[in-house]
């Protein structure tokens, strides 16, 4: 009797110990801090702010070579071998590049090394100088990252600018930066090479062979003087005549950073190597156990900061990184040869990064894969699923005891193999993530996911959940090289003082913020106040640099973050009330009619009104159900009686939310097109672009306000 009944108290007891102590874990606490007053925070496990990963590694490229040296013969970075490359026909005439992929072929760190310094000297032999600056300038590769160490060997600053931004931008952060050599892949060169003098600046292209392609780029109109070499024939360069490096200090810039601004052109953010160690430092201690058997699948762009910040972080820890592409990611991407291996199966990585965009991909694939069989295994799926959900809700024990192996084994396993079944962690930023998607990935995949918050002005993280923090909806404590303060945002009504939580506009301090934005001394100054200046640089009376985000959070008695709002996002109407369109829009878009939505406000008028993506399945289902005759879905988004019964949806899910008459908007337009990131309305991570959704949309705006 005894030992059964110790077998069911117990665990039951247990349970409710773990709960309580995992719910009372303090993660951030109260620090003294100087600059602006407010209320900060910094992490609970370490008292000094984390400048440098280990003593000595005060660069990235002392981190690189130090790496190198200690892990010589580990893997570090492998590349899949091209098999094959076939064109297939689509089902509208058109054609679409599938490929067969092989294994994964590897460099060891030693010989990664090897081919950096190899970079270095061939780029010096062919004739770029001291003070001058790169620009990398292509998809994801290992190349992008010796080429990236190459250039920090002579302390030459490197210019990344996102692929997806334009001609435009692409012509002014190389001009403005007065890039001499440009190092891109082969499908980036054809844009270089067509802009070509327009690159005033541009002295000369090495570019990456094609994997597995074509060698030699057609190259009718090379500009004269310009020098165009391939990668593999500077390192070459680089093996007959080597150079001694000139290595960077911390205060070097090594990275300036161009991304997309709102309005206009994009802004470089002028990042130093003391910044990057920092980031580094911090974010290798809040993954537990990283290390050298760690495997790490890169696919995000190089050139956006949360990438580059964690495969530094792998290189720091002797993992290996193996590259893939969001196009070939799974066996089922749409660049993969059906019957073949996507990047993840082959590969089996135990980390990954990711932004919510692609996390929701991944759950609605396995929906549907779900929802194709259907039957009995959904049945049991669905049954699985509620019992996890429960559980991971409930008690710690209740997260990790044996229901979970039973269920893993017998439904989620299969559903793991999607991304090659060993991942034990997966790093969320650039964007919030829903909470109903993290917690699909921590059930079917099985897996933990760290929310990051930061920026490119802060060298990515600068908050981060912890593994064991099952919340959701919550950014985490300040990182190990951060401090988060909040401030009062009288304006916006946000107050530290606020109960039950202290809310404020979120300002980030500490050594991973960066210098500023290059060559633009007033938006600097505007978003890194200035206290006292050393050497040009804004720090606060006790040496500190803080950059103030216009992100508006709040801090839960744990010490964790929350993001509630965004300064930018908040108008003033007419009579003086401040209409925060995020806000509304969270809560509107959980209409069945809507797909996406705008609110717009307007300081001349007292009503906010908003456009928006008419979801097509609920409201043809509604003229369908009220025999409403209509020719096409656009003429549907123009019917009265449709616009009536969207604005009446929306009245109804802004009255459970509890807003506010002004802030349900008054008059709507429907549309019937999507927006997508290839139009511009939206970002890659389908946030809205608001300056060019209102740019688009001026007319239909203004009409609304007649
Ligand atoms: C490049 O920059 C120079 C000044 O540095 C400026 O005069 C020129 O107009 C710029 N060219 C382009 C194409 O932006
Ligand atoms: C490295 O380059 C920076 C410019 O980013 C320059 O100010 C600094 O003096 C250089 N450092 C060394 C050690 O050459
Ligand atoms: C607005 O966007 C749509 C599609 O995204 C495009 O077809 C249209 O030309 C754009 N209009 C303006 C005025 O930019």
């Amino acid at each position: 009797m005894a030992p059964v009944f110790l077998g069911i108290l117990l665990p039951v007891a247990l349970g409710l110990v773990m709960k309580s102590r995992s719910d009372n874990k303090k993660r951030g606490v109260l620090v003294e801090a100087g600059g602006e007053p407010g209320i900060t925070m910094r992490n609970q496990r370490f008292l000094k702010l984390l400048e440098t990963p280990w003593e000595g590694a005060n660069t990235l490229a002392d981190l690189f070579e130090q790496a190198c040296k200690m892990h010589a013969t580990q893997k570090f970075l492998g590349t899949r071998e091209l098999l094959k490359k076939e064109l297939e026909p689509t089902s509208d005439g058109r054609t679409f590049e599938k490929v067969t992929l092989g294994r994964y072929v590897w460099l060891s760190y030693g010989e990664a090394f090897e081919q950096a310094c190899y970079f270095a000297s061939g780029i010096v032999a062919l004739g770029h100088q001291k003070g001058e600056r790169c620009a990398i300038f292509s998809e994801t590769r290992a190349d992008w990252i010796i080429a990236l160490q190459g250039c920090f060997r002579h302390n030459f600053s490197v210019v990344t600018v996102y692929a997806s931004l334009g001609e435009e931008a692409l012509v002014h952060s190389l001009n403005e930066t007065e890039v001499t050599t440009v190092i891109c892949d082969q499908k980036q060169m054809k844009k270089v090479l067509d802009l070509g003098t327009k690159l005033e600046t541009v002295k000369r292209v090495v570019y990456m062979s094609e994997l597995g392609g074509s060698q030699d780029p057609s190259n009718e109109h090379i500009p004269d003087s310009w020098t165009v070499e391939s990668f593999e024939e500077v390192i070459n360069l680089g093996r007959k005549s080597p150079v001694e490096p000139e290595l960077p200090t911390a205060e070097s810039v090594a990275v300036i950073m161009y991304t997309s601004g709102s309005t206009g052109l994009p802004k470089g953010v002028v990042m130093t190597h003391g910044n990057m160690v920092a980031t580094v430092a911090g974010v290798s201690k809040l993954v537990p156990e990283l290390g050298p058997k760690d495997v790490y699948l890169a696919y995000l762009p190089l050139a956006h900061v949360l990438e580059l910040a964690a495969e530094s972080v792998i290189c720091a820890s002797g993992g290996a990184i193996g590259y893939g592409s969001p196009l070939t990611l799974t066996d089922t991407s749409s660049k993969i040869k059906k019957g073949s291996k996507g990047d993840a199966a082959e590969l089996s990585p135990t980390l990954m990064a990711a932004v919510p965009a692609i996390l929701d991909r991944v759950r609605d694939g396995v929906r549907k894969m779900v929802d194709a069989k259907g039957g009995l295994s959904k049945t049991i799926f669905e049954l699985a699923y509620r019992r996890r959900l429960a559980a991971i809700e409930g008690s710690w024990l209740g997260a990790w005891g044996p229901e979970k192996i039973l269920w893993d084994t017998l439904v989620f396993k299969r559903i793991r193999a999607v991304l090659g079944g060993r991942v034990r962690g997966m790093l969320s930023g650039g964007a919030p993530l829903s909470g109903d998607t993290q917690r699909f990935m921590n059930i079917c995949m099985g897996m933990p996911i760290g929310q990051g918050y930061g920026l490119t002005e802060t060298c990515a993280g600068a908050s981060f959940s912890e593994w064991d923090d099952l919340t959701v909806g919550r950014v985490g404590p300040p990182v190990p090289h951060c401090y988060l303060k909040l401030i009062n945002w009288e304006e916006g009504g946000y107050r530290i003082t606020d109960s039950p939580m202290p809310r404020g506009e979120i300002v980030i301090g500490g050594p991973s913020v960066t210098l500023g934005y290059f060559k633009n001394q007033a938006k600097t100054d505007e978003v890194y106040k200035i206290f006292s200046t050393i050497q040009y640089i804004q720090v606060d009376e006790t040496g500190m640099r803080w950059f103030y985000t216009g992100d508006i959070g709040q801090f839960h008695s744990d010490g964790c973050l929350e993001i509630i709002d965004r300064k930018k996002d908040i108008v003033k109407l007419q009579h003086g009330e401040y209409v925060s369109l995020g806000k509304v829009e969270a809560v509107l878009i959980v209409s069945p009619y809507v797909d996406n939505i705008m609110v717009h406000a307007d300081p001349f008028h007292s009503y906010v009104i908003a456009i928006l993506v008419a979801s097509q399945p609920a409201l043809e289902g509604f003229a369908r159900s009220k025999d409403i005759q209509f020719e096409s879905f656009e003429d549907l988004c123009e019917k009265e009686e449709a616009i009536k019964e969207v604005l009446q949806s929306l009245q109804k899910v802004a009255k459970s939310a509890r807003l506010e008459k002004f802030e349900v908007p008054a008059k709507i337009k429907l549309l019937s097109e999507p927006w997508t990131p290839e139009s511009g309305l939206v970002t890659a991570a389908l946030k809205l672009k608001r300056e060019n959704l209102r740019k688009n949309f001026s007319d239909e705006l203004k009409k609304l306000y007649l």
